[in-house]
């Protein structure tokens, strides 16, 4: 995988950047194996440590020059490293399983995005569903085709994708191992937006800048509320969410922010 920054416009505090991880087995259709999951890890390490991230955005490489051979097709990730599977029993892939980079990125404690270009299968829409948010092309396919090698999703697909879509498309989705195009993906919430592929890079980043651009303290804030609304009872949660709005009242950016309004300026946040 690789890891490459760039700068918020106008970012402030000054020097905030956007992380973007690009999966880089496209061989291999992006296919997530032991190294990729290491490197998705320490990124994830960094992300959450590191105070200049304000955003990461994950995508797959593009596929390789076919140089006369069968072109390979786009993909974010096919899943999980099918042949490091061969042979294991239950002792050897728990480990793996049980320190895995779906649930480092889901701890990621600011927004992330996923940004899909072709295949997001099994493991490959469990990442994407490890994010925030999903931007897609109409080009992309989605899937948890585990059921098809005799498994079920194990990177938290069947957890995640019921919160998000609900109980009966996700029965259908992980029961019939089949592919959901990217305009039925949209249809069902399992992405935010789809647009055509050379379009996808742009609307992405152009979502991580303007979230990139609110105080970083009070996204994070937004992330740990709204994610309340998935581990906590009704009443919780909105206490929960009261604590926080009021917590915030205490902090240099909501004066900064509420002055920047009543004197019609730009909000410059000091992310405290
Ligand atoms: N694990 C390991 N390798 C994978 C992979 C995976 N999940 N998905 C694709 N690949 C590899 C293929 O083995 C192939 O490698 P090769 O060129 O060295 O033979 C290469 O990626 C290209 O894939 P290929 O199957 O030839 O492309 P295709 O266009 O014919 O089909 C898919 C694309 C996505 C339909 C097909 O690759 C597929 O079904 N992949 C597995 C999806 C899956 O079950 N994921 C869940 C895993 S738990």
């Amino acid at each position: 995988m690789t890891v490459e920054d760039i700068l918020v416009d106008g970012s402030s505090p000054e020097g905030g950047v956007i992380s973007i991880w690009t999966l880089n087995r496209p061989d291999k259709l992006n296919a997530l194996n032991a190294d990729s999951h290491r490197a998705i890890k320490e990124a994830s390490v960094r992300a959450n440590s590191d105070d200049s991230v304000r955003c990461v955005v994950i995508r797959g490489a593009p596929p390789p020059d076919a140089e006369g051979k069968r072109a390979k097709p786009h993909a974010f990730a096919a899943g999980a490293d099918i042949s490091e599977f061969s042979g294991k029993d239950s002792d050897g892939v728990r480990p793996f399983f049980e320190d895995n980079g779906w649930e480092a990125v889901w701890n990621i404690c600011k927004p992330t995005i996923a940004m899909v270009d072709g295949f997001a299968l099994g493991g490959g829409t469990e990442l994407a569903l490890s994010c925030d948010i999903r931007i897609a092309s109409d080009r992309s396919t989605f899937g948890q085709p585990e059921i098809n090698l005799g498994l079920i999703p194990g990177g938290g697909g069947t957890q995640r994708l019921c919160r998000l879509i609900g109980y009966g498309r996700t029965m259908e989705i992980v029961l019939s191992g089949g592919m959901v195009k990217a305009e039925d993906a949209l249809g069902m919430g399992l992405v935010n937006r789809i647009v055509p592929p050379e379009e996808l890079e742009s609307e992405t980043m152009s979502l991580a800048q303007e979230i990139s651009r609110k105080s970083p303290y009070t996204t994070k804030v937004a992330k740990r509320v709204v994610r309340g609304a998935l581990e906590l009872p009704f009443s919780e949660g909105v206490l929960m969410e009261r604590s926080e709005f009021v917590a915030l009242f205490d902090t240099e950016d909501k004066e900064i922010g509420v002055r920047a309004f009543l004197e019609r300026s730009d909000a410059k946040w000091v992310g405290r």
